[in-house]
């Protein structure tokens, strides 16, 4: 399957890894430009390029930069050239004081974060791989059945588009867990009990149904 990677960071970088060496044909993107993915190229066999080059032919376009530089993202063009029903994974989470700074339109108005980023990309996103450690992509995927193969949270209103994302997921080697639509997925935002849970489908399930919606302090700007 040809997957376009925005992103090349801890997740970005690692999904790469993963999703090439399960054969996938994966392009891939940073801010600073492809010729600065040499070592990651040359490692994984990843296409590096350019951001709107990205989502070219790609079934699944993977959205994994800080949330802070999702409105630097080109506001046209981004997905031109993806495969007809295309889904797009938004792996974001909102830190205000560390990071991104504060967005009015998650404080304010109540948004989750995968909304307030679907709203500028303009394109419907399924939420998976928020609340999992980066080296957990490389470290703890286990086969389907195996005892300690750990369940991931996956969001989204688009069905078709989350049922890809959740077959992709189970490739890498992960169970998933339906959370809802992008509306519920406050369930799986930074500090919910369900964020950073190495846990099997009934843990993920119990700690999606324990969240609060209350942002809490710590995650407020
Ligand atoms: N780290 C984790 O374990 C983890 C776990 C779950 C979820 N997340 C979330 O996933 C997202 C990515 O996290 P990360 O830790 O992978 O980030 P990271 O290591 O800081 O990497 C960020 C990547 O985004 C790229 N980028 C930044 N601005 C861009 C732009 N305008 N256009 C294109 N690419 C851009 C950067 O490219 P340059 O280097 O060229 O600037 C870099 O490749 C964040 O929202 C984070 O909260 C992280």
């Amino acid at each position: 399957m040809k997957i376009g990677i925005i992103g090349a960071g801890n997740i970005g970088g690692n999904l790469t890894r993963r999703l090439t060496a399960l054969g996938h044909e994966v392009a891939v993107a940073n801010s600073r430009g492809p010729q600065t993915l040499a070592a990651l190229a040359e490692e994984t066999g990843a296409t590096p390029v350019t951001v709107t080059e990205a989502a070219r032919g790609a079934r699944i376009v993977v959205v994994t930069i800080p949330l802070k530089a999702i409105p630097d993202l080109p506001s046209t063009g981004l997905f031109d050239g993806a495969e007809e029903g295309f889904a797009v994974l938004d792996t974001g989470n909102y830190y205000p004081r560390e990071r991104d700074g504060r967005i009015a339109a998650i404080e304010d108005e109540g948004l989750t974060e995968s909304r307030w980023t679907e709203r500028h990309l303009g394109h419907p996103v399924v939420k998976a791989f928020n609340g999992t450690y980066a080296q957990d992509i490389l470290d703890r995927h286990r086969p389907a059945g195996d005892p300690e193969r750990i369940a991931l949270p996956v969001a989204g209103d688009d069905e078709q588009a989350k049922k890809a994302v959740r077959e992709l997921i189970d490739e890498l080697g992960f169970d998933t867990v339906d959370a809802g639509g992008i509306d519920d997925s406050w369930r799986q935002q930074p500090d919910t009990p369900v964020y950073g849970l190495r846990g099997g489908v009934e843990e993920v399930e119990r700690a999606l149904a324990e969240a609060s919606p209350e942002r809490p302090e710590s995650f407020r700007g």
